[in-house]
């Protein structure tokens, strides 16, 4: 009936999420606030990690990209879950290191990691550095060699794929600032560069095709592609290389409309040309990461608001103010993305009301979504935005210095806090 599966109504009417009663947790924790249902995180991430036994015999790693929604509960969510982590930043990578994340299952991303980002990855020895372009592989080669250690890396390629999505998550193609072209032969000179460099450890090759993407087409044609150049790679170096990293952008449902294909059928399909392809070319089946962030957050998590003045123009439209916004989600203001919002108290209610519904913040353009359809709705109502899980939290800013939101988790019939909400101390705390 929703958008996810831990959504429903209880008898009392009102939107639950893993079985808890939103409007009970509205009133402990206050609002606004991110809600997440552990046990649906986990669901995702067992199910992905299944796949990899399923199909590549277990020969793989699902990686977790932590950009979606990082905190230190989830990455000890993540480590007990047997994943490895994906960063992409310092203080992705610190979240990780601070709970005792095993460093050889750390995957460390970005298109300009900083000499301090590139020390601290090498000191902590993290498992795989994706290298992105050749001024940071020579730098790292350099740091390295500083420090007396051989860093595994990965090089990120651009497989060419348009992936058909949101322009500003499309990645894999040339245009693109992310990584080392095919065309051009950049990516067989890095190769061939990292191959001889003596503090670096080649493990394979990255391609990361987009984010939000429902067809499978795209993944099964990167795939075909990077096998390719491993092809191309032993014919040219005699080296074959041994880990293969597809990279996330699996879509999830934010709109009952939207139609993600199950993980399970993505992974088949994809194992079926990586295994029948490998073969083909006379190649092993290479060690598998991939690194799903949204997928195995977005639909477990909801965002909680209260809503302050309703505001009828005649023949304009009517505003619904709430006591968040683009602050703690900017994801309509930046990509128009679309959401189901739902009146929590009011869940079992028809959803007669079509209203565009405002942030707090002193700007316009601050919007959650337009002409969305809801229960009609008065101050002091809560409201649910569904499947905001990824991309939230993690993109949340302070502007109009309004404090950061609480991250509240439920399982098997608790709630607790994992991110506490953030204070006006704390906003001032760096000011001098
Ligand atoms: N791996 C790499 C190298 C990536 O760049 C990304 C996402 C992922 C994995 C995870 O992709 P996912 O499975 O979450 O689609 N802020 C945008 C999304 C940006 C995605 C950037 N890269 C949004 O809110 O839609």
């Amino acid at each position: 009936m929703y958008v996810s599966d831990c959504i429903s109504v209880n008898e009392r009417g009102h939107l639950t999420i893993g079985s808890y009663d939103t409007v009970e947790l509205a009133k402990q924790f206050g609002t606004p606030a991110y809600i997440y249902d552990e046990n649906e995180i986990r669901k995702n991430l067992r199910e992905f990690k299944k796949s990899i036994d399923d199909n590549y015999g277990g020969n793989g790693l699902v990686v977790y990209a932590s950009k979606a929604f990082c905190c230190k509960e989830m990455c000890r969510i993540c480590e007990q879950e047997g994943t490895g982590i994906d960063v992409v930043s310092g203080g992705e990578l610190y979240t990780a290191l601070s709970v005792g994340f095993p460093t050889d299952k750390i995957v460390f991303h970005g298109n300009n990691k900083t000499c301090d980002e590139l020390e601290m990855a090498v000191q902590n020895d993290v498992g795989r550095v994706i290298v992105d372009n050749v001024f940071e592989l020579e730098t790292l080669n350099e740091i390295a060699a500083k420090h007396g250690k051989t860093v595994g890396i990965m090089l990120r390629i651009k497989p060419g794929i348009d992936a058909h999505t949101h322009d500003f998550v499309k990645t894999g193609q040339i245009d693109s600032k992310f990584g080392f072209a095919l065309e051009t032969g950049e990516a067989m000179e890095g190769i061939k560069k990292a191959l001889e460099m003596p503090h670096i450890k080649l493990k394979g090759l990255h391609c990361h095709i987009g984010s939000q993407i429902f067809d499978l087409d795209p993944f099964e044609l990167a795939a075909t592609v990077m096998l390719d150049l491993f092809k191309e790679v032993k014919e040219q170096t005699g080296v074959e290389l041994e880990e293969l990293n597809l990279g996330g952008g699996f879509g999830i449902k934010y709109l009952k409309s939207d139609r993600p294909r199950p993980y399970g059928d993505y992974m088949r399909k994809v194992s079926d040309v990586v295994n029948r392809y490998s073969a083909e070319l006379g190649l092993k089946t290479p060690f598998i990461l991939i690194e799903p962030g949204r997928s195995v957050v977005g639909a477990a998590g909801l965002t909680l608001y209260t809503v302050g003045a309703v505001k009828k123009i005649p023949d304009v439209r009517t505003y619904v103010s709430i006591d968040g916004g683009m602050g703690d989600n900017p994801r309509y203001a930046l990509y128009q993305s679309h959401y189901e919002l739902i009146c929590a108290n009011k869940a079992s209610e028809k959803r007669e009301a079509t209203v565009t519904v405002a942030g707090k913040c002193c700007e316009s353009g601050d919007l959650i979504q337009e002409w969305t359809h809801i229960q009609p709705v008065a101050p002091g109502d809560i409201i649910a935005v569904l499947s905001t899980g990824a991309y939230n939290y993690s993109m949340a800013s302070n502007y109009n210095r309004i404090p950061r939101l609480p991250v509240i988790m439920v399982k098997d019939g608790k709630a607790r806090v994992v991110v506490k909400r953030e204070t006006y101390e704390q906003i001032t705390e760096c000011d001098v």
